[in-house]
Parts: C-alpha cells; structure tokens; sequence
C-alpha cells in the first residue's frame, strides 16, 4: 500500500521557548526534524514527502537536508501563519492523482511503521482516519461556573498522522478556509463536511515535543530504544 506525507515544519515553537524553531533543536545527535523525516523515508510504503518549512528558514532546512540519505522526492514548500494554512499549501502542491495522503506533525518524532501501515490500511477502507490513544486522564469541562466529568471511555487524544483520500481532505480544507474555520488538527475539517473519520489506536510514545519538559522525554525515549 502506498501513500504520500506532508510533513509540517512551518510552525514558530513558542511553547518551547529555545529561542529558535523547535524543529532544529537536537535530539541525540541530529535537529528534531530529521528524527522524524527518517521514520518516513525508511517507510517503504511512503512514496513521497512534502515538507512544509518557514520561508525564512527554508535555507536553513536545505543545508540540514544536504547530509540526509534521501531514498525519495521529498519538496519543500512554504508554510503559513497559522498550521492548518500550512497543510492547505502543502496539500496544494500535490494536486489530486487519487492517493492517500498522511498529515504528520514534524514535531512527532517517534511514530512507528508498525501504526503508519495500520493508519494506511484503515484509510483505503474508509478515506478517512486519524492516530489516536485512549485519555487516560479524567477530563473536567467547566462552562462559566458549571463544572462537568466527560465519559471518559469516550475520549481519544488526537495524535498524527491523520490520514486522508486526497479529495477528501483537500475538499473538508477549501471549505474550513471559505468560511473562516480554524480547527486544532485536520480531522475536525472532515468532521464537519459530515465524512465520517475513523481511529486507529496508536501509541502513548508517539508524543508531540511541545514543551521543555518533553525534550527530556524524548532525550530518554531515544537512550532506552
Ligand atoms: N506548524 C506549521 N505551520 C504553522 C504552525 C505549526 O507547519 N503555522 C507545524 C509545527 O512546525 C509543528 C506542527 O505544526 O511541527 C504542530 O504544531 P505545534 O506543536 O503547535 O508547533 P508550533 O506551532 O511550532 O509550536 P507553538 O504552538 O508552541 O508555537
Ligand atoms: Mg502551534
């Protein structure tokens, strides 16, 4: 089974607060970005990468990416302000040959081969599904001074990839852009066309590097694989 990736960059890493693009920052002994981009060259089911980078910081990329062992196209292509404009450009660039396409955070370094083929086989059946785990903390909803407990068994925390048919997901963004929604990850666009998304249960390591505190998460993680 084959898909594409776009893979987002183009974000600023403020939580972070390395005073730089988070993407850059070393983990071992390469930037962040490389950790995650090699997940998919090695993938052999991954046919092609869309990088989306800061258009300030595509030189920068360039030169991280000249000592990386390519074994497929890999694009680069500039982001926007805000993420979901960024995967708006990189799904853009593709332009529909009928494919499957992943949207992966490239601040999610360690998702395995074993959860992208599982991802990818759950889309051609559906169109539409996203890597997800189980909340395994219980989630208080406070609405002005009214403070509810959420079913807990309901609740999935959201991860990427999120993976789509190429019409699907290029249609769910033009219509999220024409009528000013921003969502927090790509699914929620196709939620609201109505398409069902289905999950596909992932792994509680395939964390998304956000803060100060998940560099010395990841620093472990990779010491002990
Ligand atoms: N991203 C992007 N374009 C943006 C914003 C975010 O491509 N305009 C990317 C980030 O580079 C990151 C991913 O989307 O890989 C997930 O976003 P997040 O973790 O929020 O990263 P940042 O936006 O960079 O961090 P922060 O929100 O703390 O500034
Ligand atoms: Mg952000």
């Amino acid at each position: 089974m084959e898909y594409r990736v776009i893979v987002l960059a183009a974000g600023e890493g403020k939580r972070m607060n390395a005073g730089e693009n988070k993407q850059f920052i070393k983990i071992g002994h390469k930037p962040l970005i490389l950790h995650t981009l090699d997940v998919f060259n090695k993938d052999k089911w991954c046919t092609s990468i869309v990088l989306v980078v800061n258009k300030r910081e595509k030189d920068r990329m360039k030169s991280i990416l000249k000592g990386f062992p390519l074994k497929k196209t890999l694009s680069l292509v500039e982001g926007g302000m805000e993420r979901q404009e960024s995967v708006f450009y990189g799904l853009k660039h593709i332009n529909d040959d009928g494919s499957i396409v992943f949207i992966h955070d490239g601040a999610r370094p360690f998702v395995s081969v074993d959860s992208l083929h599982e991802l990818a086989e759950e889309t051609s059946k559906t169109k539409a599904a996203l890597l997800a785990v189980p909340v395994t903390d219980t989630i208080k909803q406070r609405k002005g001074s009214e403070l509810n407990t959420l079913d807990r068994k309901t609740l999935w925390a959201a991860q990427t990839p999120q993976a789509f048919h190429y019409d699907i997901i290029y249609h769910a963004h033009k219509q999220a852009a024409e009528t000013g929604f921003l969502g927090t990850d790509d699914a929620s666009l196709v939620e609201r066309t109505g398409h069902p998304v289905s999950i596909v249960k992932g792994s509680y390591d395939n964390i998304k590097l956000t803060t100060p505190e998940d560099l010395n998460r990841a620093q472990s993680y990779l010491k002990n694989k």
